[in-house]
């Protein structure tokens, strides 16, 4: 590990990575308590999975790296927004922008950044809803608030997402043209796959009120 210590004593290293630890795990709970109370309230789950990661060392480095940043801590806090990253898969679109709402309305998080790359995906095909937000850890003597990127995709826009990862670490980000466009073929397909499937549900959803109604 090249990461430096700019004077903040010998256990910073440790420090930081226990407070990123802490701040995934308040995301964490933070989401199960919204699917739970959502399944209680809707008898239905927004959220179909949850992933997170804390980056390691050598890929801090690399990232401190490439923006021309040298090694410290300072920097790592400073610059790197993804060391904490939680990913929630969801089941259809509308549930991304729920989830987003319901993250945005918490009173201790703080949302530095969003960018919508469902509205406006990449020019790779990339769909997801992405935002940079801050948690507060409480420790012994302070309240640190904490950096977690937030994910929010569809279990179709993950399924593409991750092959396409492994395809562009393959080929090292340069990968044949004919692959490129097949890919961007595919993020067609899950684009319209998940119109469908939403389309599909609320058709569901408007026969189960009926029943009801009925009932
Ligand atoms: P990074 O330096 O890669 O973290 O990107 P960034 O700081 O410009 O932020 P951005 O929101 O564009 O991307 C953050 C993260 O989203 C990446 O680390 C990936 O996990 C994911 N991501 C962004 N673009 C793509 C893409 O084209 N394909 C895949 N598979 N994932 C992507
Ligand atoms: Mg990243």
């Amino acid at each position: 590990m090249e990461l430096r210590e700019n004077g903040n004593g010998v256990d910073s290293w440790k420090e930081v990575t226990l407070i990123y630890n802490a701040a995934l795990r308040q995301m964490e709970t933070k989401m199960e308590i919204l699917n739970d109370e959502f399944q209680h309230v809707h008898q239905y789950n927004p959220i179909e999975h949850i992933k997170s990661r804390i980056k390691t060392p050598e890929s801090i480095v690399k990232k401190l790296k490439r923006h021309g940043y040298e090694s410290t801590i300072e920097n790592m806090v400073e610059y790197i927004n993804d060391i904490a990253g939680i990913r929630i898969i969801c089941s259809f679109t509308s549930d991304i922008y729920r989830i987003a709402e319901m993250i945005r309305e918490q009173r201790d998080i703080h949302v530095i950044a969003v960018k919508d790359y469902i509205t406006y995906p990449k020019a790779s095909g990339y769909k997801s809803y992405h935002m940079i937000v801050t948690v507060p850890v409480y420790l012994s003597d302070r309240i640190v608030d904490t950096k977690v990127e937030v994910q929010i995709r569809t279990v179709a826009m993950d399924f593409w997402a991750s092959l396409e990862h492994k395809i562009h670490y393959k080929f090292e980000g340069d990968a044949p043209e004919h692959i490129q466009d097949e890919l961007v073929e595919c993020a067609k397909l899950v684009a319209d796959l998940d119109a469908r499937m939403l389309t599909l549900n609320e058709e569901i959803l408007a026969l189960g009120q009926t029943g009801e109604e009925r009932g």
